[in-house]
C-alpha cells in the first residue's frame, strides 16, 4: 500500500510542477478516476480541455479523446499514458474510406455527422460532431433539406433515428463492447432482479435497448441512478461507470449488466492505462499528441459547431 501511496504522490507532484491537469473518462479504473480533476464522458471532457488553463492536460481515456483536446486546445501539451489505446468504433471507419465513400456520392450532398469515436481525419471529413451526450440535439438541428450520413456508429445511429424521427444512412461500425451485451444477457439479470431499472448505453444493439428503461451516455446515467426510485439498477455499459456510480449513488444498489461470457464488459483499449503510465507520461511529456496544422484546423470546425450547438 505504501509503494501505492508513493506513486500517487508523486502524481501529484508532478502535476503540480508540470501545472497539468488530469481528465479521465468514466470508463478508467477507479485508482485513475480517484486522482483525476474531472471524471466526465466524451462532451465534458472535451468542454473541459478547451477550457483549462494549465499548460498540461494529461488525458487517461483513449486517443481519439487526447486528440479532440489538442484540436480544441492547440496551444496545451496533451499526454496520453498509453499511446496505444484506440477504439474499436474509430477503426470501424478509416479516414481513406470515408474520403473514397462521400467522393463516389457526392451527387448526394450528404450533411455528414461524426461520432466524436473517431480519428481526426474523420472528423475533418464531417460537417458537425457528436457525442452520445447531445447526439439527439445535433441530429435535430441538421439542415432539413440535405440526406445525413451517420458515422461510423450504426447502434448509436439507429437509436437517434428513432428519437427524432430523422431519416440518416448509417455506417456499418459498432462498439466492440457494447455489441457484447445480448437481449439474452440482459434479460437474465433482469430475471434475476425483478424489480430494477436498466440503464444502457446507445451503443448497445437494438435487442438490448428495447430491455433498457432509459438509453443515455455515461455522464446522464449519473443522475439517471442518483435520482432513481429503486435500489437495484442494471447498469449496461463498460465496467469503469460502476464506479463512478457507486461513488456518487452510494445507496443504490448498482449492477454491471453481464455479456453471454462475462460477469461484465471491460474495454481493452480504456484498460491499458495504468497509474504508472500516468505517472511516466507526466515526467517525461510523453507520449503526445501531434497533429498536422491543416487536418487539426479542418477538425476543429465541426467539433466548435457540435460544442455550440449543445449549449
Ligand atoms: P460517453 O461519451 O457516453 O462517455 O461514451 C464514450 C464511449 O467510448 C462509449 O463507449
Ligand atoms: Fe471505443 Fe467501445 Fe472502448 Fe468506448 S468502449 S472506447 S466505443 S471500444
Amino acid at each position: 500500500p505504501s509503494a501505492a501511496l508513493d506513486l500517487k504522490d508523486a502524481i501529484l507532484r508532478l502535476k503540480k510542477e508540470k501545472n497539468a491537469v488530469i481528465l479521465a473518462h468514466n470508463y478508467q479504473t477507479g485508482d485513475i478516476q480517484d486522482l483525476a480533476d474531472y471524471v466526465g464522458d466524451s462532451l465534458g471532457l472535451a468542454f473541459r480541455a478547451k477550457e483549462t488553463d494549465a499548460d498540461v492536460i494529461a488525458f487517461c481515456g483513449v486517443h481519439f479523446m487526447a486528440e479532440t483536446a489538442k484540436i480544441v486546445n492547440p496551444s496545451k501539451t496533451v499526454v496520453l499514458p498509453d499511446k496505444d489505446a484506440g477504439c474499436s468504433l474509430e477503426e470501424s471507419c478509416p479516414g481513406p474510406e470515408l474520403e473514397a465513400f462521400l467522393e463516389a456520392n457526392r451527387e448526394k450532398n450528404y450533411y455528414v455527422i461524426a461520432y466524436i469515436n473517431c480519428s481526426a481525419h474523420v472528423k475533418a471529413l464531417c460537417d458537425v460532431i457528436c457525442t452520445s451526450g447531445n447526439a439527439v440535439r445535433i441530429v435535430e438541428q441538421a439542415p432539413p433539406d440535405r440526406p445525413i450520413l451517420f458515422v461510423p456508429d450504426a447502434n448509436l445511429g439507429s437509436w437517434v433515428m428513432e428519437q427524432t424521427g430523422r431519416k440518416m444512412d448509417l455506417w456499418q461500425g459498432s462498439c466492440y463492447v457494447h455489441v457484447e451485451f445480448t437481449r439474452n444477457s440482459i434479460q437474465t439479470i433482469k430475471d434475476e432482479y425483478p424489480d430494477a431499472l436498466v440503464v444502457a448505453h446507445p451503443e448497445c444493439t437494438e435487442a438490448v435497448r428495447l430491455l433498457a428503461d432509459e438509453v443515455c451516455s455515461t455522464e446522464k446515467m449519473v443522475s439517471f441512478c442518483k435520482n432513481a426510485p429503486v435500489k437495484n439498477i442494471i447498469v449496461v455499459t463498460e465496467s469503469g461507470m460502476l464506479h463512478r456510480l457507486r461513488k456518487e449513488a452510494p445507496d443504490k444498489n448498482l449492477i454491471a449488466g453481464p455479456t453471454d461470457r462475462c460477469a461484465c464488459a471491460d474495454c481493452r483499449f480504456m484498460k491499458m492505462n495504468t497509474l504508472e503510465k500516468l505517472h511516466d507520461c507526466l515526467e517525461k511529456l510523453e507520449p503526445q499528441v501531434i497533429l498536422p496544422e491543416d487536418i487539426r484546423s479542418r477538425a476543429e470546425a465541426p467539433l466548435l459547431r457540435m460544442l455550440e450547438q449543445s449549449k
